[in-house]
């Protein structure tokens, strides 16, 4: 009644969570392939979680970034580990904050060159955040439709189609912004050629490569980075959803030369990187060190398990089934077995699981959705 009518919400209340189970307010048992929209990788009530959310918060929750902050510290030097090239990472709280910071800092590594280079071209069916640079870097009408004027220099590409990105080429181009795989765009992923090209034109013109792995990050595809399935060597990339296993948090990591562009004052946050949000990101970044091999090998059999339905896209833990108009009759289906999953793109079922699942939830599920489809 308060609140602001801006989501289409299900008709559900979960009022607490146990491994990979949610439970509404009737008891109702459910099994959540969806994990907050990729966010729960640890599943509910983690005692890891809890323990650092309970030692943390009686230590210190904020500080602001007035002063030293060895948190953001010990959780910079872990991710810098999985990214190398003596990379520096900015934090946040959320993954239209990350796309924001990375793409102020692209257009002031061009500007400290002392080019015009602000232009950045991005991909038809992407999404970036909800934030004016995010939204204008999103190329879906949908999401514009009342909210023109958007910011200018984000030029519109086909995704996996490297003939569109060369025509779009302009002496203002400072780079190309992607995910590896398009999670709100329906689970589309990008073909190894394609990439490759990509990554050959930015070599070769100097561009800044900045892959959005606000969904894909942190293991979601059975390797900490969705860009390490390829040989690429991206400048700018972005982190949140999972990164706190359910503390909002976000992170921007860039390159040495991208680094060495940004100054003091140039961007900053109040609540960014506090000290709670930092402890408990370490251990999920820990755990999920651990769960890749597992994230991998559940999630090909999930893939091949879904595949006995439909077309099924997607790589380790997201996956995407391709239904069409049905989507969100199965979704409504499915909810009243108790099994939460969720509709993107142009009618394709979701899942994002938690790193926990196993094989036999993975077959209860499948039993459940033959009796659906
Ligand atoms: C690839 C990608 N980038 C950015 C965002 C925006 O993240 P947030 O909702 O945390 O702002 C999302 C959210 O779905 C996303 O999937």
């Amino acid at each position: 009644m308060f609140v602001l009518d801006t989501y289409k919400r299900l008709p559900v209340t979960f009022v607490r969570g146990e491994g990979i189970y949610l439970y509404d307010d009737k008891g109702k048992r459910y099994v959540d392939l969806i994990s907050g929209i990729g966010v729960n990788l640890l599943g509910y009530g983690d005692k890891g979680i809890t323990e650092i959310i309970k030692r943390q918060s009686e230590k210190l929750l904020h500080i602001s970034n007035l002063f030293e902050n060895p948190w953001q510290e010990r959780l910079a030097e872990r991710l810098v580990r999985h990214f190398g090239d003596e990379g520096k990472v900015f934090f946040c709280n959320s993954g239209t904050e990350a796309n924001e910071a990375g793409i102020k800092f692209l257009r002031k590594y061009w500007h400290k060159r002392g080019e015009k280079r602000y232009r950045i071209i991005t991909f038809n069916q992407g999404f970036h955040g909800r934030t004016y640079g995010s939204l204008s870097a999103t190329a879906q009408e949908k999401f514009h439709k009342g909210f023109e004027p958007l910011l200018d220099g984000f030029d519109y590409a086909e995704f996996n189609n490297f003939e569109s990105v060369k025509k779009l080429l302009k002496k203002e181009t400072g780079g190309i912004m992607l995910e590896i795989i398009q999670g709100e765009g329906g689970i589309n992923e990008a073909e190894r050629e394609f990439l490759f090209k990509i990554q050959e034109l930015c070599n070769s013109e100097g561009l800044l490569l900045f892959i959005d792995e606000v969904q894909t990050g942190v293991g979601r595809t059975g390797k900490f980075f969705a860009y390490k399935h390829f040989d690429l060597k991206p400048d700018i990339v972005t982190l949140a959803k999972g990164l706190g296993g359910g503390v909002p948090i976000g992170a921007t990591i860039v390159s040495k030369r991208v680094a060495e562009a940004v100054e003091r004052g140039d961007h900053g946050s109040t609540f960014g990187g506090n000290p709670l949000a930092c402890e408990v990101a370490l251990y999920v970044v820990s755990r999920t060190e651990e769960l890749m091999e597992n994230v991998e090998r559940t999630g090909e059999y999930f893939k091949r398990r879904l595949s006995e339905l439909g077309r099924v896209k997607g790589r380790g833990l997201m996956l995407g089934l391709e239904l069409g108009e049905r989507c969100y009759e199965v979704l409504i289906k499915l909810l009243e077995r108790g099994i939460v999953a969720n509709c993107t793109g142009n009618g394709v079922l979701r899942f994002l699981p938690p790193y926990i699942i196993s094989v036999d939830i993975v077959d209860f599920v499948i039993e459940n959705m033959k009796k659906i489809i």
